[in-house]
């Protein structure tokens, strides 16, 4: 996601949520899947003794930062090549996430922990790569399906960031041609943003998410035993 007057104020949540949970669960060699320009590798890279970046031959940025070209689906490692992952962004872009998730735990240790960015609410994106919406119960579902404990699914925000975003990159089509040096757009979403980010304060709503953070972790095999066992 670039840093643009649009997205001000979910850059400012998205960066507080990674840096909390880089803090918490991402240590050892990372994979970045979907990696793009890596936008929050300052925010990681300091915590993880490896950042590796993958993304497709040819990624939806040109800009992209990939050290390791290959797919969700094929990563070309051997398994449990990696102590963490982190994927932003990117699973709304899988025509096969549960294929996608399944490779993430073959590449992970046991123990060791994936943090996702997911979307509920956003308009179409990248198009026509933009498959998916989840809600939470979804996102659940898909990483405990494929082997992982889901250890948190968290909501980033409530309705007046996703609506005041979403005005944004509405009024934002407007800001085009002539247009685009007429600062009154721009103002309007910043006004918008601001107000967003006071009304936050008392609006603790989770239904109108624009995006959660999944955390989730690779079972020891000792625990995968004792669960066969039980
Ligand atoms: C919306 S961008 C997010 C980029 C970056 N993670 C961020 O947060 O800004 C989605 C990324 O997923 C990558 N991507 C799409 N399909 C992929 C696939 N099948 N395997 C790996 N990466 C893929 C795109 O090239 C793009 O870099």
């Amino acid at each position: 996601m670039a840093k643009t007057w649009k997205t001000l104020l979910i850059y400012r949540i998205m960066e507080r949520e990674v840096r909390r949970s880089a803090a918490k669960y991402l240590t050892g060699r990372l994979i970045d899947i979907g990696c793009g320009t890596k936008p929050y590798y300052h925010l990681v890279a300091p915590g993880v003794s490896e950042y590796i970046g993958l993304d497709r031959d040819r990624p939806f940025n040109k800009a992209a930062k990939t050290d390791l070209v290959g797919t969700a689906y094929e990563i070309p490692v051997g398994d449990a090549h990696f102590d963490c992952a982190l994927s932003t962004a990117t699973l709304e872009h899988l025509a096969e996430p549960e294929q996608a998730l399944r490779e993430c735990h073959r590449v992970l240790k046991p123990g060791g922990f994936a943090v996702y960015t997911v979307p509920l609410i956003w308009h179409l994106h990248a198009e026509p790569h933009d498959f998916f919406r989840y809600t939470k119960y979804g996102l659940a579902h898909l990483f405990r399906k494929v082997g992982f404990d889901v250890v948190e699914v968290r909501p980033m925000a409530g309705f007046p960031t996703t609506f005041a975003t979403l005005l944004c990159y509405y009024i934002g089509r407007w800001h085009r041609g002539p247009l685009r040096y007429v600062p009154v757009i721009p103002l309007i979403g910043l006004v918008a943003q601001g107000i967003a980010a006071l009304a936050e304060r008392l609006d603790t709503t989770e239904e109108w998410t624009w995006m959660y953070t999944v955390v989730a972790r690779k079972p020891m095999d000792a625990d995968v035993q004792h669960r066969e066992a039980a």
